[in-house]
């Protein structure tokens, strides 16, 4: 069970310092700033999608787990939707600073509920031992949402 957070958690801290690179570049070249935004979205979006297909698919079945889970499914698809909104502006447009800064703070909103709030109520409604296969899931459904994106 804390392998899967402490993987979780890593993810997590390599899309943070990503966003905190895009954001001290914000007055660099476009290319900086489009290079580490594809690199941001190899990273959040195979995360995202395999949480979704593993993680909140299991606590949303929990008793108290389920408004939770929802909310965070929420909270994924506007970060894909802002995600897909940035890729249709040119990287140099002052509007897409707004965006990225919008994006920043929701993604980082999300993160720390799921760290703060979200796993410690998944551990209490979920099941030690089904932790195994949830990991093992969302490992290969990453990978599996990765290759479909390269
Ligand atoms: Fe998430």
């Amino acid at each position: 069970m804390k392998a899967f957070f402490d993987e979780l958690k890593k993810d997590h801290k390599e899309v943070k310092d990503i966003l905190e690179k895009m954001k001290s570049g914000s007055q660099s070249a476009e290319k900086t700033r489009e290079k580490l935004f594809t690199k941001l979205k190899e990273e959040l979006v195979p995360h995202m999608k395999a949480e979704d297909a593993t993680f909140y698919q299991a606590l949303l079945k929990t008793k108290n787990g389920r408004q939770h889970a929802m909310e965070a499914k929420e909270e994924h698809d506007l970060t894909t939707l802002v995600c897909r909104q940035l890729e249709e502006i040119p990287a140099k447009e002052e509007v897409w600073g707004a965006k990225l800064k919008v994006l920043k703070d929701l993604v980082e909103h999300h993160i720390e509920e799921e760290e703060k709030e979200i796993f410690k109520l998944a551990q209490k409604e979920m099941e030690k031992e089904d932790f195994k296969q949830i990991m093992q899931n969302f490992q290969q459904e990453k990978e599996k949402v990765k290759s479909e994106l390269s």
